[in-house]
């Protein structure tokens, strides 16, 4: 989560049940590394006291009893300007009206009003407030004024009715911070497909052959684009893991749906990392009906699956491809001839080299170590770290690659000293 690192964080919390939720965002928050200050409105300390936040972040909390303190005037000036994020979650529909009216009369208000950076709200509220005209005609305006919304979620409300009104879970709203903290990253106006996971080639209507793939170095790129500012679709097939909050998500199964998939996003995308393990063999015909073991054992025949990148890469597929391509290679022996054959016969721009026969790395683990292959001959070695770290590098590199900056000048290395 580094995005949050060295952040700050203004948070706003007014009187609602959810105000037991801030404590979550003003924990996680503060544990990846940003510096959160909260103010609490004077309703919200009947939910939630002040030493709660105090105790999460390590920091002052600020409440309505300073208000006239004769440092006054630093603080309704100076949070909100300090601030790289203004968070008010859970918001009532009270602050809600106060900040589309431009009140400023309390320590929350009047630091809205004031503020400089970037403001995000999370609405909580009982049934029929929120879907209220009075509500909905403040929530407008507010948009209208840039103010960006998390939620509300449509759910159980504390009164024990369902409706539109329910704050939405931290991790949303966290989600929805690391997107707006990295808008004017590296790849800011870039569109970026990134593809995840194993592809599943039928058999039957219950069957399919798969791989080892988990995804997690694909949805750690599709983060790590996010915070880079990128403009991310991520097609993945099903996995178990939950899509980072801003990517357009589409869901692929077989080798065949994704390289349809990939070939209508690319007509206007930047950059294709093909982190997907693709089948490279399907069986050759699908059984309508379930195998019945009645039936004695099948003979399945399998046939090529299309390869995506070969595809995008041929002249006379007349696919458009976006301006860089980036692919993996997951080897159990000579990892780097390998590579380096795929890089050119694939067209890539860039390779990213992974020997899977090590157990610490590589498929269904959370690190990975490798090796980058560049198609101009350069090679960098990334020691073993988190996937969501070599997907910071790699983004890293390809944004220098889009901007044609140098690449890099540290970390090269030549065959002769890493192949076995
Ligand atoms: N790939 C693809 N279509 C396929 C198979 C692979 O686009 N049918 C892509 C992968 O997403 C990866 C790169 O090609 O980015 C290399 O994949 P890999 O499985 O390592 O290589 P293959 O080309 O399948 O060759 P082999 O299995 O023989 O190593």
């Amino acid at each position: 989560m580094s995005i949050l690192k060295d952040k700050r964080i203004l948070l706003g919390v007014t009187g609602s049940i959810a105000a037991y939720k801030a404590a979550e965002l003003a924990s996680t928050m503060t544990q990846a590394g940003a510096h959160v200050d909260v103010i609490l409105t004077r309703a919200a300390e009947q939910f939630i006291s002040p030493l709660t936040f105090q105790s999460l972040t390590g920091r002052k909390v600020y409440t309505d009893s300073e208000l006239w303190g004769g440092e006054s005037h630093i603080l309704h000036v100076g949070l909100g300007h300090a601030a790289d994020l203004l968070l008010i979650a859970p918001i009532t529909a009270n602050t809600i009206a106060k900040l589309a009216q431009g009140q400023a009369n309390d320590l929350l208000s009047i630091t809205a009003l004031a503020a400089q950076c970037p403001i995000l709200i999370a609405p909580a509220m009982d049934i029929g407030m929120y879907e209220n005209p009075a509500t909905q005609e403040n929530v407008r305006l507010l948009k209208e004024r840039d103010i960006l919304f998390a939620g509300p979620a449509q759910g159980r409300m504390a009164s024990g009715l369902e409706g539109l009104g329910r704050m939405v879970e931290p991790n949303e709203i966290i989600g929805q911070t690391r997107k707006i903290l990295g808008k004017s990253g590296d790849l800011a106006g870039k569109k970026i497909i990134i593809t995840a996971g194993g592809t599943q080639e039928a058999i039957d209507p219950v069957r399919f052959i798969t791989n080892r793939s988990s995804g997690k170095q694909g949805y750690a790129l599709a983060q790590a684009a996010i915070d880079a500012g990128a403009e991310v679709t991520l097609i993945s097939t099903p996995t178990a893991l939950k899509a980072p909050v801003g990517v357009s998500f589409l869901l692929a199964e077989s080798a065949e749906e994704m390289l349809n998939a990939v070939l209508t996003e690319s007509a206007d995308a930047d950059v294709l990392i093909m982190a997907a393990a693709v089948a490279d063999f399907r069986p050759a015909k699908i059984a309508e009906k379930k195998l019945k073991k009645r039936d004695g054992i099948p003979q399945i025949t399998l046939e090529p699956a299309p390869d995506i990148l070969k595809h995008l890469s041929s002249q006379k597929s007349g696919a458009s491809r976006p301006s860089l391509v980036v692919g993996f290679a997951a080897e159990s022996r000579d990892l780097l001839s390998n590579a380096a054959e795929k890089l050119k016969s694939k067209k890539l721009d860039l390779i990213v080299a992974n020997d899977i026969s090590a157990k610490d790395a590589g498929f269904n683990v959370e690190n990975n170590r490798v090796i980058l292959l560049y198609a101009d001959g350069q090679k960098e070695k990334l020691s073993l770290q988190s996937k969501y770290k070599i997907s910071k590098t790699i983004l890293k590199r390809v944004a220098s690659m889009l901007n044609k900056e140098k690449v890099f000048n540290t970390g090269l290395l030549s065959i002769a000293k890493t192949e076995k």
